[in-house]
């Protein structure tokens, strides 16, 4: 596929301008329209975004057939995502969404039958993925100076007060949120999840519905265990978004903040109650000319025209799914759950 990719955006929330401004810059993709269950919303974004070719509606189905688009860029709420994605894979368009895939392994399931019948890409937004610093880190574990690695802690804490359907949403921060940890566990640890057990619950205080902490124990492949500790309610001393990790080797011990600190320290020695202990050398490299949204809408669109596959294709991206969707059943039957993709 040769020339602009013509796109339509549906959903025009919260997140719909994490994607706009980076398209703005990019001059092969053309917004050709907006759909969003509030007519309004659309309308503001095109003026907005000064998007004066854009078809504008309401019904998903309608705007395809006026604006014929390549792609669909998904930014609605996750129980409309298998609607949305399934709608436009069936219309020919290749679909970049946003997480979290589906609010069931089922629906997501379809998702990925629909892309493969359909021969059209589906991917995922994992825009933590498309960091320098978890490239770092993820580097620096996968060079094996730590040896190999053996266990993966996560933090997150965040005291997050957003309104709207997380409110209200069951498992809102195991679905929601801590579908881009278990991500960037798989990518940092370049292991795939076995199995789940996990703890739920709504701490006093919580302004959401449901499930806003959590604490989850995976298995993962080659015997490395991940473990995450999750809270959406926690006041004070919040950690990154990205969470707060340490990584243990056979030989050592690496920490990334979710930011800028990465630190890492191995025995030098083999003598005494505690080695001494060296400290690894860790330059942060900035490798990446789009980071974030901006990494990845770029890669779809590149793989769009070339044929070529993303690395948050719907077949890899359903396997971090697994991994919430367990840890939500293990939350629900006080079970360790095996992780069949
Ligand atoms: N990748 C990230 O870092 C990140 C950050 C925030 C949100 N998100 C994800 O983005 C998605 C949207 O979140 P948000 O915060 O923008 O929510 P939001 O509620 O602000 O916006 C969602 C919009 O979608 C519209 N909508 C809902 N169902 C629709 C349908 N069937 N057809 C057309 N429009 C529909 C709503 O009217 C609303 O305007 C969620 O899946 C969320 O998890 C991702």
């Amino acid at each position: 596929m040769s020339g602009k990719i013509r796109a339509v955006l549906c959903g025009c929330g919260g997140i719909c301008k994490a994607w706009l401004n980076p398209i703005a810059g990019f001059n092969d993709i053309e917004m050709v329209g907006l759909v969003d269950l509030n007519l309004e919303s659309a309308e503001k974004i095109k003026q907005e975004f000064k998007l004066e070719n854009a078809v504008t509606g309401t019904d998903l189905k309608a705007v395809l057939k006026k604006a014929k688009p390549d792609v669909v860029f998904d930014c609605t709420i996750p129980l409309a995502h298998p609607d949305v994605t399934i709608t436009a894979l069936k219309k020919g368009c290749h679909v970049l969404g946003e997480k979290p895939m589906a609010e069931s392994m089922k629906a997501a399931q379809k998702m990925v039958k629909t892309a493969d019948a359909k021969k059209k890409i589906y991917a995922v937004i994992q825009n933590r993925r498309y960091m320098d610093n978890i490239i770092t880190y993820r580097d620096f574990i996968k060079s094996g100076e730590m040896g190999e690695i053996t266990t993966l802690n996560a933090d997150f804490y965040i005291g997050a007060h957003f309104g709207g359907f997380r409110d209200v949403m069951k498992h809102v921060l195991l679905v929601d949120m801590a579908i881009h940890s278990f991500d960037q566990a798989r990518f940092i640890s370049g292991k795939d999840p076995v199995s789940v057990y996990s703890q739920e619950f709504n701490p006093k205080g919580s302004w959401y519905a449901h499930g806003a902490s959590a604490i989850a124990v995976f298995e993962m492949t080659d015997g490395v265990v991940l473990t995450y500790r999750g809270s959406w309610c926690a006041e004070g001393m919040n950690t990154s978004w990205e969470c707060d990790w340490r990584a243990v080797g056979a030989k050592g011990s690496c920490l990334w903040d979710g930011g800028e600190k990465i630190k890492g320290q191995a025995a030098s020695n083999a003598e005494g109650f505690f080695r001494t202990q060296k400290d690894f050398n860790l330059p942060v490299e900035k490798k990446l000319v789009h980071t974030g949204h901006a990494g990845l809408i770029r890669e779809f669109v590149d793989c769009v025209k070339s044929g070529g596959t993303p690395q948050t294709i719907c077949h890899d991206n359903i396997k971090s799914l697994a991994m919430v969707h367990a840890a939500v059943k293990s939350a629900e039957t006080g079970k360790k759950i095996e992780i069949k993709i």
